[in-house]
């Protein structure tokens, strides 16, 4: 062994070898990927990170080597020596003649190496999975052996792609002027956004860090500081509940700028998504994109028309809202409908508050949905916490069959209906109704598992369909129906647009604000904002949200003060990178971007995190469990 890599060093890796290279004596190292006996001749695939290189042993070139390749088994770690050749012509009885005995799905496919010498450097357990692209081993247990699955090209491939993300990332960002800087993990907790976790003090008995969840005041301080333009990829620390786009750690590619608009960050951001989307899959989407810029929609038609700030525009189904047709026709006869239209009647609801209101989806005709299948929606529906899924089907005449409306809506309400909604004969009306957030989470749900019902977006991978949207313009402030008053929509430093700042004491519920969305397929890629630097205005949206100076000061008081310091005009932007690149890799799971990720209850099962410590440890941090307390 010791003559492999001290001496012989390798002179490839397995997936670079081609026909220009036969003759060349090569060294090769790597895994056992597959092991092939055909008595005097014994073939291996040979993998590394790189590829497959089939390696034969053949007693006539060496046969010690053909006696240790005897031996090797499956993911055995060797090394060889030996000749390339080409893999010549082999007997097909489908054509009855010589072929090429070409491999045309492996990049070295046209070559093999005979070995003239070989070493075993380590043996290995039979694995508990096959190292191979497709299996349908449990997740669990595919993380359980992380370091296994990571040899697989799949895995091998979305990290490798994200090398390249990162590369282009950094290379792109410091060629517009930004500069990488580092910022704390440990940070002190401040109030809103998401959960942090926490970290106890050991030498401030009783006292906490919070993980960062972003690195959000910091880079805001390096605008203060004068550093013009930084970026950071940087790891974020969140306590929620965990979804397939959702890790308790993950990375945001971090960007915060001074003395620019929200178009100057749009353009910085376009400029970065095109160049990764060039370097990290070979995709140009200036095809898509002739003039360098992704389509912009307003918060408001969005939430109109898709229930949410994310919209998939790769199918239509647009929401049609009914309230207004509801509340002219007293409610038209459906018994549900007539309390939500005597409310507004009476100016319990407005209308441009949250309030109850009416929507509904018109699915095609021709979509051909059961009665099965739209049981299941409505089961769908109560999962998401609606109280069904009310539905009408459209004759001919315009009647309505299958409904629970059917006898008793008004003719002329349930007209309106089918034309405000363009319904057509045989299209399947959906309706939600009643708090604005639930109508609008159960339809914007329901519109895209219909879609991916009817096969109007593919179940997993995502073609060459690449749909960016910036969702802009958004309501500064966000009605807290349980504590009745007005909260911060984002955070509380978010400029609202001039032309809303008089609105900020007499209808906060109409502020816009300069933060901004980026939207890809449906799945929110990248949020942002241009921040409040004036403090007369701070003040203000702190008094809106009942925010007092007291309060402001021990919630916020670095930023606060810092920003007393000559702060310059200043916004910026955080992509998810796992999930860009979830998407770019075409798959359905952050979890299949990230090397070592957690599981969907936040644990590390291959490590077993999180897990108890002892007493001794708990003491140390003067901390004492609950149960161990009462
Ligand atoms: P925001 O909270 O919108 O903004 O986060 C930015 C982007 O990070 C991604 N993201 C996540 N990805 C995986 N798992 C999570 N738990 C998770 N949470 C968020 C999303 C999101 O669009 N400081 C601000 C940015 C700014 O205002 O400049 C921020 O963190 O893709």
């Amino acid at each position: 062994m010791a003559r492999f890599i001290d001496e012989l060093k390798r002179t490839h890796s397995n997936g670079a070898l081609r026909a220009s290279d036969i003759d060349q004596e090569v060294v090769l190292f790597g895994w056992v990927d597959s092991r092939r006996d055909h008595g005097s001749l014994i073939f291996i695939d040979l993998r590394d990170r790189d590829g497959l290189t089939q390696v034969v042993f053949d007693p006539d070139a060496s046969q010690e080597a053909h006696d240790l390749a005897e031996q090797v088994r499956g993911e055995w770690v060797i090394g060889i020596r030996g000749r390339v050749r080409s893999r010549g012509e082999q007997f097909s009885k489908k054509e009855n003649k010589m072929v090429p005995a070409a491999n045309p799905n492996l990049a070295t496919g046209e070559i093999e190496v005979v070995v003239t010498e070989a070493t075993i450097f380590n043996k290995a357990e039979t694995p508990p999975f096959e190292i191979t692209d497709q299996i349908d081993t449990r997740e669990e247990v595919r993380l359980q052996y992380r370091y296994l699955d990571l040899r697989r090209r799949p895995l091998q491939r979305a990290l490798r792609m994200r090398h390249t993300i990162n590369q282009a990332t950094r290379n792109y960002l410091s060629s517009q002027g930004c500069m990488e800087i580092e910022t704390p993990f440990l940070v002190k907790y401040t109030p809103g956004g998401a959960r942090n976790f926490l970290v106890p003090a050991r030498l401030h008995a009783g006292k906490f860090y919070a993980l960062a969840e972003s690195p959000q005041i910091f880079k805001q301080l390096f605008m203060v500081a004068g550093y013009e333009r930084y970026f950071q990829i940087v790891r974020c620390f969140r306590d929620e509940d965990l979804r397939l786009d959702r890790q308790p750690e993950f990375t945001q590619i971090d960007i915060e700028m001074s003395f620019v608009n929200q178009d100057d960050i749009f353009s910085l951001v376009e400029g970065l998504v095109f160049t990764i989307w060039k370097e990290g899959l070979g995709i140009d989407l200036k095809k898509l994109y002739p003039d360098g810029h992704f389509p912009r929609m307003k918060f408001d038609d969005s939430m109109r028309d898709y229930g949410n700030d994310k919209p998939d525009l790769r199918f239509a189904m647009k929401h049609v809202d009914l309230t207004d047709l509801v509340i002219e026709h007293g409610g038209g006869g459906v018994p549900f409908w007539q309390p939500i239209a005597e409310k507004f009647r009476s100016g319990v609801h407005r209308r441009d508050l949250p309030a109850e209101i009416v929507k509904c989806m018109v699915v095609p005709g021709d979509a051909g949905l059961s009665r099965t299948d739209t049981d299941k929606l409505e089961q769908l529906a109560k999962s998401m916490g609606a109280a069904g899924l009310a539905r009408a089907k459209v004759g001919a005449d315009g009647s309505w069959t299958q409904s629970p409306f059917a006898k008793t809506i008004d003719p002329n309400l349930r007209d309106a209906i089918n034309s405000h909604c363009r319904a057509k004969e045989n299209d399947l009306l959906l309706f939600q109704f009643g708090k604005a957030n639930m109508v609008h989470t159960v339809l914007a749900n329901l519109r895209v598992h219909v879609a991916k019902k009817l096969g109007l977006i593919p179940e997993v991978g995502h073609g060459d369909h690449w749909n960016f949207l910036w969702v802009v313009d958004p309501p500064l402030f966000e009605w807290d129906d349980e504590q009745k008053r007005w909260g911060a929509a984002h955070h509380a430093f978010t400029r609202p647009h001039d032309e809303s700042v008089s609105l900020l004491e007499k209808d906060p519920g109409r502020v816009l604000c300069h933060r901004y969305d980026l939207v890809l397929n449906g799945f929110e890629i990248a949020g942002g904002s241009i921040r409040l630097h004036d403090p007369d205005v701070q003040k203000r949206v702190f008094s809106a949200l009942g925010i007092s100076d007291d309060e402001a000061q021990e919630k916020f008081g670095f930023l606060l003060n810092a920003l007393r310091f000559g702060a310059p005009p200043h916004g910026g932007i955080a992509l998810g990178m796992d999930r860009l690149a979830m998407l770019a890799a075409g798959s359905d799971s952050i979890r299949d971007v990230i090397a070592f990720p957690k599981t969907q209850k936040g644990t590390d099962v291959m490590s077993d995190a999180p897990n108890p410590v002892s007493p001794q440890q708990l003491a140390d941090l003067h901390i004492r469990t609950a149960t161990e307390g009462s």
